[in-house]
């Protein structure tokens, strides 16, 4: 077995829809303000596709922008794993759409269901496909439509969640010392049907009566997901730091999942994190599920807050319940 760090995250890519939608815009149409929504959750906007932009096509911008960075093409790429919740079609996966879209012919192409870590489980999988030798090269997105299984009528949740797609080359490691230095996943299925969907899949399949009763769209019990988020988290920052070796302060930046900014305020207390070591963009974009990490990692890149060397805790939780953490040396 070769030594840890297997794999390195050479790239980062990003797409979001040009259309924001203020909390303005939604409070004409719901019995909510902008007021509530910033205080609340730290929203301002949030970006919403087309019925045109498929959550392929917006994976496969982020992936090129991702493949271009790290000098990739197409016909490098062995794997292509794609965490969503909001797939294009149930079948088949939309990773084998965007592996078509990029031409990634060699690649064997497959979608993670695990919401909102669903990058970091995906990054999990990548290591390993490398580690195992399977594969060299490995494409791992995060790309949401959740506009498309969001009940925009609901005001406990349309005000939350957004569209986009973050992409990143995933490889050997080409440094001593640089890559991923830990990852740790964990779920709970007990805790399901505080955040899901009820109807439209094989054990409700959609008909009129799903649709009538807007049972395909997100129901969620916010106030226990939020506890849950807040102690899940904790609990996946110490055990990748501890996993990883370091010290946390040896921590450069922290990359949460932007669900709701007192969330992120109580996993970088837990951390003991400054919020000056924490990114943060859950203003621009809301909660983008499996995009939300490799989009805050893009804009850390292009901020230049991320650089070669800095040592990243990326942390994330969502629906089944589902969460995950990993150290990475960049
Ligand atoms: O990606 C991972 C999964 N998702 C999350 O991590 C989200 C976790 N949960 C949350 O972020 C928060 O629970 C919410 C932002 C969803 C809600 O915030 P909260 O502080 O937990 O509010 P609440 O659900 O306890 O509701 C408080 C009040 C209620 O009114 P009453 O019963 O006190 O009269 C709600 O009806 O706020 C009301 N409310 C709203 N008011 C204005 C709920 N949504 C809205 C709204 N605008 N959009």
């Amino acid at each position: 077995m070769i030594p840890r760090p297997f794999a390195e995250i050479a790239s980062v890519g990003a797409a979001v829809p040009p259309r924001a939608v203020t909390n303005a815009e939604l409070s004409r149409t719901l019995d909510t303000s902008d007021e509530w929504i910033v205080e609340r959750t730290g929203i301002r906007e949030r970006h919403v596709a087309t019925a045109a932009q498929s959550v392929a096509m917006l994976a496969a911008e982020a992936s090129r922008d991702a493949m271009d960075r790290a000098a990739i093409r197409a016909a490098d790429i062995d794997a292509i794993v794609l965490g969503t919740a909001s797939p294009d079609r149930l079948l088949p996966s939309t990773a084998c759409d965007l592996q078509a879209l990029l031409g990634a012919h060699n690649a064997a192409a497959f979608d993670v269901s695990a919401a909102c870590p669903g990058y970091l489980y995906a990054l999990t999988i990548a290591e390993g496909l490398i580690a195992s030798g399977q594969s060299r090269t490995v494409l791992v997105v995060g790309a949401e439509k959740l506009s498309t299984i969001t009940d925009w009528e609901d005001r406990s949740t349309a005000i939350l969640f957004g569209d986009g797609a973050g992409a990143s080359v995933v490889r050997r490691s080409t440094r001593a010392g640089r890559g991923i230095l830990s990852t740790f996943i964990k779920s709970d299925g007990r805790l399901a049907e505080l955040l899901y969907r009820p109807g439209g899949g094989s054990a409700d399949p959609i008909s009129e009566r799903v649709v009538c009763s807007r049972n395909h769209y997100m129901k969620m019990a916010g106030r226990e997901v939020f506890k849950a988020a807040v102690r899940t988290m904790a609990e996946a920052c110490d055990e990748a730091i501890r996993r990883a070796g370091v010290r946390p302060d040896e921590i450069d930046l922290l990359v949460p999942h932007q669900a709701n900014i007192r969330i992120i305020e109580a996993t970088a207390k837990h951390a003991g994190m400054p919020l000056s070591k924490v990114m943060i963009n859950v203003e621009r974009y809301g909660n983008t599920s499996s995009a939300s990490i490799p989009l805050a990692l893009d804009q850390a890149v292009t901020d230049g807050r991320l650089r070669s060397g800095s040592l990243v805790l990326l942390v994330a939780f969502g629906a089944g319940f589902t969460w995950g953490s990993a150290v990475v040396r960049w």
